[in-house]
């Protein structure tokens, strides 16, 4: 993933709409996972399974999209905070792929079928599993949702370090 674009300021027009349609998803998933908390309504558990397979495929063509796009050059900075930055892009997509596979494997080893918004329903596809299910609600809510806010709020942090406090206009890259 290291294609640059020496003459560019900006991300191309698709990476720009991958990145914040994803940041939509990921808050839309996480909302509706706070209002089943928050109701027991069944209707926002199944809309949280489907908004997060949405959030797996469009990641999916995210990553395409990266590999066949170049990037604006890299402002200067020093080589800790490139090194940093670098680990934690591909540590934030990694962990918006594998966060719904363990959704996924959770729900299908538990014996349930996943329904994408009354479209179609992705099957049980392996023969249901008590504690294979167990082990993957442990690493879907235990493990990676704790990665996923550590490395965003890294990500926030760092866009605002840019912003307001070097002055350098980075945001305007993503926008
Ligand atoms: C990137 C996508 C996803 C995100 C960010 C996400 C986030 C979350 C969060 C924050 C929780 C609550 C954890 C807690 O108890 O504190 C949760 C629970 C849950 N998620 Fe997801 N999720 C995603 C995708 C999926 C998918 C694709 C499925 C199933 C197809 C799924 C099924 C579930 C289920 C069944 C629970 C409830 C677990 C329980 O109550 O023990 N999630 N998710
Ligand atoms: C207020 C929220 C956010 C702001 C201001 C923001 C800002 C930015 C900026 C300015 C870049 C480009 C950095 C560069 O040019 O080198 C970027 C890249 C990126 N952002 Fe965000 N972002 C936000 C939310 C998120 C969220 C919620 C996620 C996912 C959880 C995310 C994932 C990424 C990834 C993976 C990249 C790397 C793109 C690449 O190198 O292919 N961002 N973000």
């Amino acid at each position: 993933m290291n294609n640059v674009n020496p003459n560019a300021t900006k991300w191309p027009l698709s990476s720009r709409l991958f990145h914040w349609v994803s940041a939509i998803l990921l808050l839309v998933t996480w909302i509706l996972m706070l209002l089943y908390q928050n109701t027991d309504d069944k209707a926002y558990i199944g809309l949280h399974k489907a908004f997060g397979i949405s959030i797996l495929c469009w990641m999916i063509a995210r990553v395409i999209n990266r590999v066949f796009t170049k990037a604006p050059p890299a402002p200067p900075m020093p080589k800790w905070q490139r090194v940093i930055s670098k680990l934690s892009h591909f540590g934030l997509y990694a962990l918006l792929i594998a966060m719904p596979m363990a959704g996924l494997l959770m729900t299908v080893y538990g014996g349930r079928p996943v329904d994408i918004f009354g479209l179609f329903q992705i099957p049980v596809f392996v023969t249901p599993d008590r504690s294979a299910a167990r082990f993957y609600n442990d690493v879907h809510t235990d493990i990676i949702w704790p990665m996923i806010i550590a490395f965003t709020l890294l990500h926030i942090s760092a866009a605002l370090y840019h912003q307001f406090i070097l002055k350098d206009k980075l945001i305007n890259r993503m926008k």
